[in-house]
Order: structure tokens, then C-alpha cells, then sequence
């Protein structure tokens, strides 16, 4: 049966999934990293804190594939909104991503990755269907109905939405009013901004291996996005985390995948 690979950038991010494995989960320590081996909703897992930033993540997914021989990985996290439309508490599935910070001008052109001649990397599509359907039906859950009425207020969450398209990844925390301006500009199609996911997107490419990125949006990456981002972090992360990949995690049983 295949193993799904599953990572995240902090801690709070796959809490309530690590505690979901239970006491029979088997640890591997490799390259500064815990890999958490189980089942989670029946499926044989590989969990693991990639820890922050794209090297960080490129390494790990590596490890997933090579050692772990996992055959689909799916990233969790939070995001920053780019597009206008993208608010707080509403949930980007990755179509498509991008290393915005990624410039070897005037080798190559802006934002492609050198010597693979891209610089858009495609999440699989049937985990993008799988993970939008995943989160719509979170977000339309008597659970998550609760989980966001006690947070609503807190973070202006109304209505929160799922979208698929475009996610951008670069090495840096954008909390600059002026600086989401531009990578608006640069970027129409850019629905939110992380600092993982197409480089995870990357390997898993360059590895024949099928991905899933999946982000809750935090903050709007302006000023107070350091502040928002960790209160998100703290309080709501883990419930969407948890909410939507239990349902993906179900779903794969049942489809054999
Ligand atoms: N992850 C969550 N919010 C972010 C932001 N504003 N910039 C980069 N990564 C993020």
C-alpha cells in the first residue's frame, strides 16, 4: 500500500494530527528532523516538522522520498493573502507555484529555475479536487461552524472561502504593505504568499512524485502580519490543519490511493 508524506512548517500546524496517530507511531531522526511514522484514518503516513523556509523544505520532501518511499506528499500551513479577494481564514489549494524570490537574470528569465527550464511547478490534479472538496466541506462543518464562531471575531472571519490557483514561495516573511503591492503587480495571478510550497512543488517534480499544497491564509502580509500570523498560529491553525486532512486522508483510504 503507498505512504502519503505529509509536512508542515511549524509545530501548531500538525499538532492534532501528530496526537491522531497515537502511541504506536514510530520515530526516525534524520538530518535534524523527526519523521513520524503511522497510520492516520487508516492510511499508512509519514509525518514530519520540515521547519521553515525552501531549502528546509526541499530537504525534507527529498528524505520523504528516498527514504520513506512515500508516494504523494501534501504540504500544511499558513499563508500570507496577495490578491485582493483573499481574506483571513479562507483556505488556498495550490493549482500551480512559483519561487518568487527566485531571480538569475540575465541567465535565465525571472522566476525560472535554472537548467529545468520552468518556473511554475503543477500540483497534481486530482489532489487539488480532492483537497478543495476536502476543505469546502471542512469549512461547511458543524465543527468548524464552531471552531470559527469562537475565533470569528477575533480575526474578521466571514464566510470563509476555498480557492485554487497560484501560490508563491519565497525566503522571507512579507509584512510590508508596499512590498505584497508589488509582488501583486509582478504576479496578477498570485493568491497568497509562503515560504515552502514550490520548492516542495520542486522536488517533487524533479522526483516523478504527485503534490499537494494546502494553506490557511493568516494575515494579509502587510504591517501587523507578524502579529497576525501568530495568533492565528496559536488558536485556529491546527483546527483546519486537522479538519481537512482527516477528510483527504479518508477519502484516499476509500479510493485506494
Ligand atoms: N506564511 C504566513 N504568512 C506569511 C507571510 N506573510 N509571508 C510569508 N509566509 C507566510
Amino acid at each position: 500500500m503507498s505512504t502519503i508524506g505529509i509536512l508542515a512548517a511549524l509545530q501548531e500546524e500538525i499538532a492534532t494530527l501528530l496526537t491522531a496517530m497515537g502511541p504506536d507511531v514510530v520515530m526516525r531522526h534524520i538530518g535534524q528532523r523527526i519523521y513520524y511514522e503511522g497510520r492516520l484514518s487508516g492510511r499508512r503516513c509519514v509525518l514530519v516538522l520540515a521547519r521553515v523556509g525552501k531549502v528546509a523544505a526541499a530537504a525534507t520532501a527529498v528524505t520523504l522520498i528516498r527514504e520513506f518511499r512515500v508516494t504523494v506528499v501534501v504540504f500544511t500551513g499558513l499563508a500570507g493573502a496577495v490578491a485582493e479577494h483573499v481574506r483571513v481564514g479562507d483556505v488556498v489549494v495550490a493549482r500551480t507555484l512559483l519561487q518568487h524570490d527566485l531571480d538569475a537574470r540575465p541567465l535565465f528569465s525571472r522566476y525560472e529555475v535554472p537548467l529545468l527550464g520552468r518556473s511554475y511547478f503543477d500540483a497534481d490534479a486530482q489532489m487539488v479536487a480532492l483537497l478543495s472538496e476536502c476543505a469546502n466541506d471542512y469549512l461547511g462543518s458543524d465543527l468548524a461552524g464552531e471552531v470559527l464562531s469562537a475565533t470569528r471575531g477575533a480575526f474578521g472571519i466571514d464566510d470563509p472561502k476555498v480557492y485554487c490557483g497560484t501560490i508563491i514561495s519565497g525566503d522571507c516573511f512579507v509584512c510590508d504593505t508596499s512590498a505584497v503591492a508589488v509582488l501583486r503587480s509582478a504576479l496578477p495571478d498570485a493568491l497568497c504568499v509562503e515560504m515552502e510550497g514550490a520548492a516542495v512543488a520542486q522536488i517533487c517534480y524533479e522526483y516523478g512524485v504527485p503534490c499537494g499544497v494546502l494553506r490557511t491564509i493568516s494575515d494579509r502580509a502587510d504591517d501587523t502580519a507578524g502579529i497576525d500570523f501568530t495568533t492565528f498560529l496559536t488558536q485556529v491553525a491546527r483546527f483546519y490543519s486537522a479538519g481537512i486532512l482527516t477528510r483527504f486522508l479518508m477519502h484516499c483510504s476509500s479510493q485506494g490511493r
